[in-house]
């Protein structure tokens, strides 16, 4: 089967390429470079010893996305092309709900257009806004998002099972990613944010490096473990993999699915932080902040529905996000950047 990869030269997006080739797939990426450096697929063709076809083009450019269409064929799309900073998205709603909604629209009117209805979608376990309750099933509503960017999260969810109601031929999954950390392997490929990070993890590592000074924690109030927020961190490798179980989901014709990805656990900010000083022996120096806006006390999946229905399970753990976080940044300070 040929994939089509929509950002795929980003953090997930790598990753999931590495999975799909090493499990037999073709992929076809398509990537605008807003937020990631084509480097990332030239490291993809590193690890993999397998071509990767890149597109750089813009999911808003139908004529791009339709001559890609009329000359790969395609028989799955998984659509990671998204802005995702949340206080970017703040400052910059009409950006967000442009590209990020207006963007999928015009990938699936062409990918509908080529006979192609299949496709797997990046939302996030912020759509449940502040959980109903804990763990997090996918039964749990959907509530009002803090921020433009949960938005087309939410919407886009909403716009997609729309069009599978409408017309039963497509198969849509919907997968909910809690907080994916971690990088390949290889120390190849990783996250790279722009400027300073927004992220816990990614903040800890600049740390490590000497980029940053010290860690700001954002609240030791909260009704938990020691006070700080609780997350369930999961690794991009599983979260990757998740991607290619989704897959074989499709190929049973599934209708409309969602799937939360996660590991079930919950981990506090300090709790990462002891075991990325322990596993990587390196000193993260920080102090406390107040509580940021929009955050939540915790947040942790149920895995049960993806175990059950497309038998996937997370298989990293702590850990091993920290030990992989680590090699990724150590051996790229600057990431992608020379
Ligand atoms: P990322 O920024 O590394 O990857 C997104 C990629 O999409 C980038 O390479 C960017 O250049 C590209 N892109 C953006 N707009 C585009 C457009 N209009 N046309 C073509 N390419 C475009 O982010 P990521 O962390 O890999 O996230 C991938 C997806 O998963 C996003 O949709 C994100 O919202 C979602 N998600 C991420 C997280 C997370 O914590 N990283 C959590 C939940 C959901
Ligand atoms: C954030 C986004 C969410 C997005 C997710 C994954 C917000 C409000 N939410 O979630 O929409 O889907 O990232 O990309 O931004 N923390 C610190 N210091 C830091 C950074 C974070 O203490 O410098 C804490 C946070 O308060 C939180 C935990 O670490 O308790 C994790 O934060 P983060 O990595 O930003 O993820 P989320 O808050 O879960």
């Amino acid at each position: 089967m040929r994939i089509l990869v929509t950002g795929g030269a980003g953090y997930i997006g790598s990753h999931t390429v590495v999975s799909l080739l090493d499990n037999g797939y073709e992929a076809v990426v398509v990537d605008n470079l807003v937020n990631s450096s084509k480097k990332s697929i030239e490291r993809v063709e590193q690890i993999t010893g397998k071509k990767v076809t890149f597109y750089e083009a813009d999911t808003l450019d139908r004529k791009a996305m339709d001559e890609i269409l009329d000359k790969e064929k395609i028989d799955a799309c998984i659509h990671f092309a998204g802005l995702k900073a949340v206080g970017e998205s703040v400052k910059k709603p009409w950006e967000y709900y442009e590209n990020n909604i207006q963007g999928t629209l015009v990938l699936v009117d062409a990918l509908r257009r080529h006979g192609v209805k299949n496709i797997i979608f990046s939302s996030s376990a912020t759509v449940y806004g502040e959980p109903e309750f804990i763990p997090i099933t996918e039964q749990c509503p959907k509530k009002s998002c803090t921020n433009p960017y949960g938005w087309t999260k939410s919407m886009l969810e909403q716009i997609l099972s729309d069009i599978q109601k409408a017309d039963p031929e497509w198969n849509v999954i919907l997968l909910r990613y809690f907080n994916p950390i971690g990088a390949h392997k290889s120390g190849l490929i990783g996250e790279d944010p722009n400027g300073i990070p927004n992220n816990l993890m990614p903040y800890i590592t600049q740390v490590a490096v000497g980029k940053l000074k010290e860690l700001g924690v954002f609240g030791n109030d909260y009704d938990t473990v020691d006070g700080t927020g609780v997350r369930d961190y999961i690794h991009v490798v599983d979260l990757a993999d998740g991607h290619v179980k989704a897959l074989d989901k499709i190929k049973e014709n599934c209708g409309l699915k969602i799937y939360n990805l996660g590991t079930g656990n919950g981990v506090s900010v300090l709790q990462l932080v002891k075991a990325f000083e322990e596993s990587t022996g390196q000193k993260i120096p920080y102090s406390i902040k107040p509580r940021r806006a929009g955050d939540i006390a915790t947040c942790y999946a149920s895995a049960e529905l993806a175990e059950k229905e497309l038998g996937w399970k997370a298989k990293y753990g702590i850990k091993e996000m920290c030990e992989d976080s680590w090699r990724w940044q150590s051996s790229n300070p600057n990431g992608y950047r020379d």
